[in-house]
């Protein structure tokens, strides 16, 4: 059921849990400080939030409000996944089971397969299906708590389908980073001809429609010169940048991140002393994704000592048919707790706040507080640490997004 309204009043929460504070990214010890409020409420209007507070302190409110009782319900904000690969065709079940089997994840990709097979179901699927398939996995995101993503294309890497992936994550509602170096497709004999091609006929119109550009840094893709070069033409066209780096091996992802003032590193699970030093003493976030590293059966990113060194980080699925087929934030804060070694209260802050900050909008999401959009998460919890705690469980209730409870 959808309820609109012009004011909306969540009442009687169990808790209201919220990152502290007003900076941004959080880092070090602010990354663990979480307020919470325990019988609160949240008082939206339109899709603003106007008020936070204990019960005991609510305003008197006239007949107009709509009110939703919450008792046995914890809120936090609304998650961000701020890495996600949504729009693609086909699946990649049948390479999960050859996986299970043995067959390593990069071998598969060499092959042809890999991401390469998602590219040929992605080229098949036309805009329609595109926008169709990110239109589902939306809805499996706004399930799990979801109430921002973004996703990139990069299943395409010919004109027409990127293009189509783009437009098709901004009409589902999306933040569309353009990922036109994923792969060199089948029909260019390398990466620089393949470069040549996106940077010239993909990038004018891509600069359009996105707000980012990604790049697989990696043995097997591109190298850092050539993310070098393709991240300088997106940011010249007034692109934000990100890049996949450290994923299996350190070629060179945080320098040249840290070089070009991008907003993200992402990955980070081959991600060394140095590295972690050069990233602790920049502006760039590392953004986790530990369900990737699960589901690869990868060694987890550094993460505590990335913190404990004063990194500002984020947590996201990754979710995609090859490496991270998993829509779940509050697994990924179970992973958080479980394996990276944050607390529940840095987990939250991580796919909150800090997501927002890599998204470039986190003055008016990833807190509840007066003046951020009404965009809630509701936990099926009389704590709201269940939702790390819950590994695994039906923790997420319901959503608001923009004032609107779904
Ligand atoms: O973030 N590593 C590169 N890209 C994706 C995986 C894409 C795929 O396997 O289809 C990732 O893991
Ligand atoms: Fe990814």
């Amino acid at each position: 059921m959808t309820v609109t309204g012009a004011r909306l009043l969540l009442r009687d929460l169990a808790q209201l849990a919220t990152p502290a504070g007003t900076a941004t990214p959080l880092r070090g010890s602010a990354l663990g400080e979480v307020e919470v409020l325990e019988d609160a409420f949240v008082l939206c209007v339109g899709d603003t939030i106007e008020a936070v507070g204990r019960m005991r302190d609510l305003p008197a409110l006239d007949s107009e409000v709509r009110e939703v009782d919450c008792r046995g319900l914890c809120a936090v904000p609304g998650l961000v996944d701020c890495h996600t690969h949504a729009a693609f065709g086909g699946d990649r079940v049948g390479e999960f089971s050859l996986r299970a089997g043995g067959a390593s994840y990069e071998e598969l990709h060499a092959a042809g397969g890999g991401i390469l097979s998602t590219v040929r179901a992605t080229r098949a699927a036309g805009e329609a299906g595109l926008l169709a398939a990110v239109e589902l996995h939306r809805s499996w995101m706004l399930a799990a708590g979801t109430t921002t993503f973004e996703a990139k294309s990069g299943y395409g890497l010919d004109r027409e389908t990127e293009l189509a992936s783009l437009r098709a994550i901004r009409e589902a509602g999306g933040i569309p980073t353009w990922l036109g170096a994923h792969a060199v497709p089948p029909e260019f004999d390398d990466a620089d001809a393949y470069l040549d091609f996106a940077l010239a006929e993909v990038l004018p119109e891509a600069a359009g429609i996105a707000e980012a550009a990604d790049v697989f840094l990696e043995r097997g893709a591109f190298d850092a010169a050539q993310a070098l070069r393709y991240l300088a033409a997106c940011r010249d066209a007034g692109l934000a940048l990100r890049l996949h780096g450290d994923q299996f091996t350190e070629s060179g992802a945080i320098p040249l991140a840290v070089e070009l003032a991008a907003r993200s590193v992402d990955h980070l699970e081959a991600t060394g002393k140095e590295g972690i030093r050069a990233l602790a003493a920049s502006e760039v976030v590392g953004v986790l994704l530990p369900a990737s590293a699960l589901f690869l059966d990868r060694p987890m990113p550094p993460a505590r000592p990335l913190v404990d060194a004063g990194a500002a980080v984020a947590l996201a699925t990754d979710f995609n048919p090859g490496s991270a087929f998993c829509e779940s934030l509050p697994l990924v804060c179970s992973l958080a707790a479980t394996q990276l070694h944050l607390s529940p209260a840095e987990a939250l802050a991580a796919c909150t706040v800090n997501a927002a900050h890599v998204l470039g909008r986190a003055d008016r999401i990833g807190r509840l507080a007066p003046g951020y959009r009404a965009d809630v998460t509701l936990l099926a919890a009389p704590d709201w640490r269940y939702l790390a705690y819950h590994l695994g469980g039906r923790v997420v209730a319901g959503v608001v997004v923009a004032g609107e409870l779904r």
